[in-house]
C-alpha cells in the first residue's frame, strides 16, 4: 500500500482500492481519480474539492446528507461506527475540534468533526483529522492497532507539536507522518524537531514527508 501526502490534511492511499482523505490540496493536484473519498469534517480545507471529484463519499451522517442533496453518492457513518466500502475498512473516531460547511457564507452546521481509522489490503491508517490531544486517543491504539498515525502538529487550529507527541504515544503506531502545517504562516512548525524529540524518547518512528512524497508499507 502506498500513501502519498498532497499537502495539508489531503492523503491518498493506493492499493486494491484508491481512496483519498480531506481533498484540499493547496500546492498540487490530485494524481488520479479516487474510488472512494472520506472526508472529516466539513471545514473547507478538509471538504476541499469533493463535490468536483464527484466519486462515493464517506462522512459524517450531517455532512453526508448534505453532500447527497448536492448529488454525492454517500456512506453515512458516526462516530464509532464501522463500515466496510469495496474491501476498505472504515471506522469513524471522535476528534475535538468543530465542523461547519462554509458554502453559505457565514456557514452551516456540519455534524462533528471526526478522525478515521482506515485499513486497505491489511494495513490500518489512523487519520486524526483535525484535533485536540484527548486521552481516549490510548483506546484507538489498543483497539484498532493502527500501523500508521497521522496526526496534525499545526498548532492554532489543531494539537500542535507538543501535545501530537503525546498523541503518537497514545496511538502507539509504530510510523507516525506529521500533518496539517506549514499551509499557512498560522501553522508554521518544525516537523524535523518533531521527529528528533519522538525518535530520542520513543522507539516510533517519524516519517516527515514533503508534499507529494509517498511511504510505501513493506
Ligand atoms: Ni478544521
Ligand atoms: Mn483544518
Amino acid at each position: 500500500m502506498k500513501l502519498t501526502w498532497l499537502g495539508h490534511s489531503c492523503i491518498l492511499l493506493e492499493g486494491s482500492r484508491i481512496v483519498l482523505i480531506d481533498p484540499f490540496v493547496p500546492e498540487l493536484s490530485i494524481p488520479c481519480k479516487p474510488d472512494i473519498v472520506a472526508v472529516t469534517h466539513a471545514h473547507a480545507d478538509h471538504l476541499g474539492s469533493t463535490l468536483e471529484l464527484g466519486v462515493k463519499t464517506v462522512a459524517m451522517n450531517d455532512l453526508a446528507y448534505y453532500l447527497k442533496e448536492k448529488g454525492l453518492e454517500i456512506e453515512p457513518m458516526n462516530i464509532g461506527g464501522t463500515i466496510q466500502v469495496d474491501g476498505v475498512t472504515f471506522t469513524m473516531t471522535a476528534a475535538v475540534h468543530s465542523s461547519w460547511i462554509e458554502d453559505a457564507g457565514i456557514g452551516v452546521y456540519g455534524g462533528v468533526a471526526a478522525g478515521y481509522l482506515i485499513t486497505l489490503d491489511g494495513v490500518t491508517v489512523y487519520h486524526a483529522g483535525d484535533t485536540a490531544l484527548f486521552g481516549d486517543m490510548r483506546l484507538i491504539g489498543e483497539i484498532y492497532n493502527p500501523d500508521i498515525a497521522l496526526l496534525p502538529i499545526g498548532g492554532r487550529y489543531t494539537m500542535g507539536p507538543r501535545e501530537a507527541m503525546m498523541a503518537a504515544e497514545f496511538v502507539g503506531a509504530p510510523v507516525v507522518i506529521p500533518i496539517h502545517y506549514n499551509t499557512s504562516p498560522k501553522i508554521a512548525q518544525d516537523a524535523g524537531e518533531f521527529k528528533r524529540v519522538i525518535e530520542r524518547t520513543t522507539d516510533l518512528k517519524v516519517v516527515v514527508l514533503k508534499p507529494g512524497e509517498s511511504y510505501v508499507t513493506a
